[in-house]
């Protein structure tokens, strides 16, 4: 029988989630206020924390996108990542901030970084809403870290379950009913 996991449970308000905003875009500001930083999402999941971190950080920075898949509509990841979209901005020489979702098993995180580490910018750092540390595969640096959740599947405020969910303004946990 095939398995319907259509309850959802919520994991992190959207209150919680501005509150955790606020707190990362001090720190971030404090270190990039002069650095005029380029700050490159991860598609598609950061899209939402991207927007909204962005408008509270408020200083000078450019913004990028970086696509790479995994998963392919299953919950676990497939352990091979692939381009699927370049980054277009030049970042020799420029301080880059990595804006992800998630960190699962830290393989695409690891490839994003070893993509942008070859363009020879001026520093890496990186910042990820959620921290899953149970799956974690390979030790990937998480320099600005949201919220560390169990080992369970998480939707919303931009992360999706087969394209589904990423609407929700709040973070949810899919359950099997
Ligand atoms: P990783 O390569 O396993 O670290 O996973 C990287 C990407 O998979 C994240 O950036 C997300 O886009 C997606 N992902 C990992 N865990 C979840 C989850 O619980 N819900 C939704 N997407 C996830
Ligand atoms: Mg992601």
């Amino acid at each position: 029988m095939e398995r319907c996991l259509s309850k959802l449970n919520t994991l992190i308000t959207s209150e919680q989630i501005e509150t955790k905003i606020a707190e990362l875009a001090a720190r971030i500001r404090e270190d990039y206020h002069d650095r005029n930083p380029v700050l490159v999402g991860v598609l598609k999941g950061s899209f939402v924390f991207l927007a909204d971190i962005v408008r509270v950080l408020d200083i000078p920075l450019g913004i990028d996108f970086i696509g790479v898949s995994s998963y392919r509509g299953r919950m676990e990841s497939s352990g091979e990542i692939e381009l699927i979209q370049a980054l277009r901005t030049p970042i020799a020489g420029r301080d880059v901030l990595v804006i992800e979702d998630i960190v699962d098993t830290g393989l695409s995180l690891n490839y994003v970084l070893n993509v942008l580490r070859q363009k020879t910018p001026a520093s890496v750092k990186v910042c990820a809403l959620l921290d899953k540390p149970s799956k974690r595969k390979i030790t990937v640096p998480i320099d600005y870290s949201g919220f560390t959740v169990p080992d369970k599947f998480v939707v919303g405020y931009g992360l999706d379950f087969d394209e589904q969910y990423r609407y929700l303004s709040h973070i949810c946990y899919l359950e099997e009913k």
